[in-house]
């Protein structure tokens, strides 16, 4: 169906993040925060706020946003980049979700979309 080439890994089940939470994978050399919204949607963002590299997956999710422990910046669970005033941008992977099986691609990291 759809040609694209993707590198998809599995990294657990949408069991395995509380709604409204999140879980760290590490992977080349870099730690991946994969977020659960309050309607079961999934996101992945490197853990790292683009303000001062604060642990976005210890942040508190909500509107398809996560905001950061640290400062409270406001990152963009679909995105990665800060929303009003500030300005950064962490890097977005894209996730796929197939019977509650999570699924990320590190190769392709969303830029403006
Ligand atoms: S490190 Fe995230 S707001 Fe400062």
């Amino acid at each position: 169906m759809n040609a694209e080439i993707r590198n998809w890994i599995q990294i657990g089940s949408l069991e395995d993040i509380p709604r409204q939470g999140a879980r760290c994978v590490k992977t080349r050399g870099m730690t991946v925060a994969v977020f659960r919204t309050a309607t079961d949607d999934v996101f992945a963002l490197e853990d790292k706020c683009p303000h001062k590299k604060g642990p976005l997956s210890q942040g508190i999710v909500h509107d398809g946003c996560v905001t950061c422990p640290l400062h409270n910046w406001v990152i963009s669970l679909e995105t990665g980049a800060a929303q009003g005033a500030d300005d950064g941008r962490t890097l977005a992977f894209p996730v796929r979700l197939e019977d509650s099986r999570i699924y990320i691609d590190l190769s392709h990291s969303h830029e403006a979309v």
